[in-house]
């Protein structure tokens, strides 16, 4: 069975979702580890929960952010991971970690990418206006938020909206996307050719 690590910095709803895909036979694939890089955060509880090794990694125990990357390879190394899963992980990546990775990494945005990269798209969705907004999974490259895009999900901004009301409608679709994506990578579906990932067909068995 593939292993995956997963990522963290927070409350870890992203982490959960994949945890209850694989629970419930969804999902073929193991968390082999979650790392956080901050302490006592709930995600950490999660993984717990579930009997998934957790380990804290607190960046600001390093004084470059390449020291730090080097901790977490060492750590995602040593567990024969495949995969690296950022699920709400707050840390910008180096090309030292990315490229180690290369095409190994999948990250959920919280907006329709390219529109809306960085930090609250949610937010930024939401001040520019957009009738339309969503959340993407997609493969990391060495940009913020740029590289080739596997699932998107489309989320209306209702007249009645705050921040809040739409974020809490995007990470709905969050924990329907991410699981599906990572099924489809577990299952060797897909395809990355330049900037477009193909999703390639069920083997017939
Ligand atoms: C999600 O909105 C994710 O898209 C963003 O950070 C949030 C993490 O939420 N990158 P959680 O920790 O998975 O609950």
């Amino acid at each position: 069975m593939k292993k995956i690590a997963v990522l963290i910095s927070g409350g870890g709803s992203n982490l959960q979702s994949i945890i209850d895909s694989v629970d419930g036979g969804r999902l073929n694939l193991e968390i082999a580890v979650v790392i956080s890089n901050k302490e006592g955060v709930y995600g950490l509880t999660r993984a717990e929960n579930h009997n998934i090794p957790a380990v804290v990694v607190k960046h600001s125990d390093f004084s470059t952010r390449e020291d730090f990357e080097r901790r977490l390879i060492e750590i995602i190394d040593g567990c024969g991971v495949e995969l690296v899963v950022l699920a709400g992980f707050m840390r910008v990546l180096t090309p030292l970690f990315v490229n180690h990775y290369h095409h190994r990494i999948i990250n959920i945005h919280p907006a329709l990418l390219p529109s809306f990269p960085g930090t609250h798209g949610q937010k930024q969705a939401f001040d520019y206006g957009v009738r339309f907004t969503g959340c993407t999974t997609h493969f990391v490259d060495e940009g913020t938020d740029t590289g080739p895009i596997i699932l998107q999900a489309v989320v209306p901004v209702l007249p009645d909206d705050n921040e809040e009301t739409l974020a809490a409608r995007i990470l709905k679709e969050e924990h329907r996307i991410y699981p599906e994506s990572l099924r489809l990578w577990s299952e060797g579906r897909l395809k990355i050719a330049g900037r477009k990932v193909r999703i390639q067909d069920p083997v017939k068995r």
